[in-house]
């Protein structure tokens, strides 16, 4: 275990060197009953998967490719806000490590424009409870800008990238990931959101920014201001007819 320092995240840790996707893992172990913070994780996965269908590169050996298990004893609407906490403990973790980012609503780590991390939240609830959640983080680590495959070269880049081209280690910043995830998730437990959003409006680059919103479910498109996020973690876009409350899971939004 390296010496993780947590109390709840990666209490157990499934590891593999090759997995199809470590949501898809996480998700079988979760519905056979799973622990609260176990986590899944691959060195290669060969169908990662993204947000709306889209695939994940997941080469071997270059990357952090996991997914955790949460049974957070919350509502299913709290849900969104699980994931705007992953994408706060990575910027926390890279902070730690002196490499800059911002988050985009909701949850991508971007450096100039460019994807460092991903996040992709599925969950499994009843009307009234959460049963599990699973959060899929993929950090791209020491991947060099010529390895990425030619459609993601020009919207892709790593922590190496942004480290000046020096490796940043992989195992050392893994451990800082899980430790800012158990802080944060141990945090959310005793006191609630308002520490996460708060966190979260810090690292953002998406508030004050005009935004272009794509309704997934409905297909409408606007462009508004990016004002803010609400107690629910929704992005509140100020458009011409009006206030939009925008569902995270719901959108892209791009900067114009
Ligand atoms: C996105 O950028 O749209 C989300 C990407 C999420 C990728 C991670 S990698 C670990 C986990 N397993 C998957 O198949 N996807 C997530």
């Amino acid at each position: 275990r390296h010496g993780l320092q947590t109390q709840c995240v990666g209490r157990e840790i499934h590891f593999e060197e090759v997995l199809d996707s470590t949501n898809n893992v996480a998700k079988r172990l979760a519905a056979a009953g799973a622990a609260d913070g176990t986590i899944v994780v691959a060195e290669q996965q060969t169908g990662g998967k993204g947000r709306l269908e889209r695939r994940f590169f997941s080469p071997a050996g270059k990357g952090i490719w996991f997914s955790v298990i949460l049974r957070p004893p919350f509502m299913p609407q709290e849900a969104p806000k699980c994931t705007l906490l992953a994408a706060v403990a990575v910027a926390k973790a890279m902070e730690r490590f002196g490499l800059p980012a911002g988050i985009k609503w909701p949850n991508d780590l971007l450096y100039e424009n460019r994807k460092l991390v991903g996040i992709l939240t599925e969950m499994s609830a009843e009307m009234d409870r959460i049963n599990h959640i699973v959060i899929g983080i993929g950090i791209n680590v020491n991947i060099l800008p010529q390895e990425f495959p030619a459609e993601i070269r020009k919207t892709a880049t790593s922590l190496q990238a942004v480290n000046g081209g020096k490796p940043v280690p992989r195992v050392k910043f893994f451990q800082a990931v899980l430790e800012a995830l158990d802080a944060l998730y141990a945090e959310v437990a005793t006191q609630g959101f308002a520490l996460v959003l708060a966190a979260w409006r810090k690292y953002t680059i998406t508030l004050r920014q005009e935004v272009r919103v794509i309704g997934v479910r409905d297909g409408e498109e606007y462009t508004g201001i990016a004002a803010d996020i609400d107690e629910d973690g929704a992005l509140l876009v100020d458009a011409a007819d009006g206030r939009h409350r925008v569902l995270a899971g719901d959108v892209s939004i791009r900067p114009k």
